[in-house]
């Protein structure tokens, strides 16, 4: 009999014991869907789907309309079909429709909400989450401490932290002047996050951001992380549903080909970072393109109150159109948009997609035994 075992440690969030101390990143828009959360989650990890554009996603591939809380729920009860432990990646970014994503969520029993691009204050406050973990994102113990101190009000307190350094593929939460100072290096905010952590109540701490191989999850392991995070590794997977042109343009990309986008940049207000011949983001650099912007999800309320406010609207020079540009890289849009490519800074190491479980027999260096 053939048997696996990993010389990795398991973790605990809210008393769910995951035998990897792996985390697979959400990543929208739709790269990370019920398709790789599952596959990631039936090997041991824990797969997280994306919330981002859900409802449209869903809707085109169920030919009927499905409004935010409906998608979210079906992916997660997709997700989580196989066994394992699946969650979802709420961005507050995405304010219109964050607390229909939560409430989906929680009531289709997700084991976990992460939430970052923003401080995810209000979320526990939204609906009791019961057997549900909530996750949030920081890039800093100060941002931390600012979230445990509400969330102290609120009753709650998170169950585990991610702690995004600045070699993160998607939206990074650094000012462009930020992402090189040494002290921000992610094996440099370990310590003051870990020290956040054990002040607020002991909950376990999980790092992202350019985590590549087994022997870098060792190491941080080694540093006092509980748990990593890795979003370019599963991106390069058969599983994940970034578009056949995206996956190639992973494979092709050299590291100067990586950068910050920033001006022209995201809506959103955070340096994103992606590969420079994305179709998308190279004529916004020549400001060729006149946005559509019809998608709106990441609509901030006006004075009276009513989502219509989007800087990519307002100023084509200066944002690309990310709802339609991450669209387009998911296939959604595909005859009518150019795609945008988000990666880690470590994408350029990719040199094939694999299947999700070659990837985790990697990452957690299996070693396959034979048995009796
Ligand atoms: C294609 C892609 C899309 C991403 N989308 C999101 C997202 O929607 N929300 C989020 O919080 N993080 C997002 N991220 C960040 C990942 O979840 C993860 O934390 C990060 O990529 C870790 O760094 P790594 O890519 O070097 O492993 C995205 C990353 C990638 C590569």
């Amino acid at each position: 009999m053939l048997e696996s075992t990993s010389p990795l440690p398991y973790l605990i969030i809210k008393g769910k014991r995951i035998s990897l101390p792996i985390i697979q990143g959400g990543m929208g828009v739709g790269v990370s869907l019920s398709p790789l959360a599952r596959a990631v989650a039936q090997e041991g990890g824990i797969g997280i789907i994306s919330s981002a554009a859900l409802d449209r996603l869903l809707s085109k591939r169920n030919n009927r309309k499905m409004s935010v809380y409906e998608a979210a729920y079906e992916e997660i009860s997709l997700a989580k079909a196989s066994g394992g432990y699946a969650g979802i990646n709420i961005m507050c970014a995405l304010v219109k429709d964050y607390e229909d994503s939560v409430k989906g969520a929680l009531d289709a029993g997700a084991d976990f909400i992460i939430s970052g691009a923003g401080l995810p204050l209000g979320l526990p406050a939204i609906q009791p989450p019961k057997d549900t973990a909530l996750i949030p994102i920081v890039s800093s113990a100060r941002a931390l401490e600012l979230i445990c101190k509400k969330w102290e009000r609120l009753g709650y307190r998170p169950d585990a932290v991610v702690l995004e350094g600045p070699l993160a593929g998607g939206h990074l939460g650094f000012k462009m002047e930020q992402i090189e100072i040494e002290s921000n290096k992610l094996e440099n905010l370990l310590p003051s996050v870990k020290d956040m952590a054990m002040k607020y109540g002991d909950f376990p701490v999980v790092v992202a951001g350019g985590i590549y191989t087994h022997d870098d999850i060792v190491r941080f392991l080694t540093m006092g992380a509980d748990g990593v995070q890795m979003g370019t590794r599963f991106l390069a997977t058969e599983e994940s549903s970034a578009s056949p042109e995206y996956k190639q343009a992973v494979l092709n990309t050299k590291k100067e080909d990586i950068v910050i986008a920033h001006n022209p940049g995201s809506p959103c207000g955070l340096p994103f970072r992606v590969i420079k011949q994305a179709p998308m983001y190279e004529s916004s650099l020549k400001r060729l393109r006149s946005p559509k912007c019809d998608k709106g999800y990441v609509l901030l309320k006006d004075e009276k109150g009513q989502f219509t406010r989007c800087p990519a609207k307002e100023s084509n020079e200066n944002y690309f159109c990310i709802c339609n540009g991450l669209l387009s890289s998911a296939g959604y849009n595909h005859d009518e948009e150019e795609p945008l490519f988000t990666v880690g800074s470590n994408a350029f190491r990719v040199d094939k997609i694999v299947s999700v479980k070659k990837l985790m027999d990697e990452l957690a260096g299996r070693v396959i035994l034979q048995t009796a």
